[in-house]
């Protein structure tokens, strides 16, 4: 019982220094590290993969569309809404300045379209090895 509790303490305690953290991020890498710790605290070894990442962004997971669907299958061209058809800026940090430098706005974007996507939220993991992937797209 007092381990559980213990437990527990150390889990909300955990939980509440990541999103401490990707609150008062700023670059893109501060981004990526938040999520990557937050990965760490579920998965002690887990480290991002930029290669899981671009697979993760092209590959259907039971839906319709992919995260390239709106973004398209280059991250660093400007992308397009499937459905609005409103023209969305690169996703690339190397060709959008602007991308993940607002932690609010990731998360905004991530909750929506990992829904729509995914069909749920996606993992700390997932977003700590997209965000990688879109850091190293040139
Ligand atoms: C239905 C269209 C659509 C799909 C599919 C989509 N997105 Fe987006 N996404 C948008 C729009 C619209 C924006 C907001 C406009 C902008 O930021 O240029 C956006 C913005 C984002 C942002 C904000 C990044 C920043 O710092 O500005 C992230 C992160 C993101 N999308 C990730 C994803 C991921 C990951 C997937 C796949 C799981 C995905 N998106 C699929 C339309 C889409």
């Amino acid at each position: 019982m007092r381990f559980l509790s213990q437990l527990l303490r150390h889990t909300v305690t955990l939980t509440l220094l990541c999103s401490t953290v990707l609150a008062r991020a700023e670059t893109p890498q501060q981004i990526q590290a938040a999520y990557e710790s937050a990965a760490r605290a579920q998965a002690p070894g887990f480290a991002a993969s930029a290669t899981r990442g671009n697979d993760f962004f092209h590959t259907q997971h039971g839906q319709e569309w992919t995260c390239a669907s709106c973004h398209t299958g280059n991250p660093s061209n400007p992308g397009k809404h499937v459905v609005t058809g409103k023209a969305i800026q690169p996703m690339a940090v190397a060709a959008n300045a602007e991308r993940f430098t607002r932690p609010d706005k990731v998360e905004k974007w991530f909750t929506r379209n990992c829904k729509d996507v995914v069909g749920r939220a996606c993992t700390a993991a997932e977003k700590a090895d997209v965000v990688a992937y879109l850091i190293s797209a040139k």
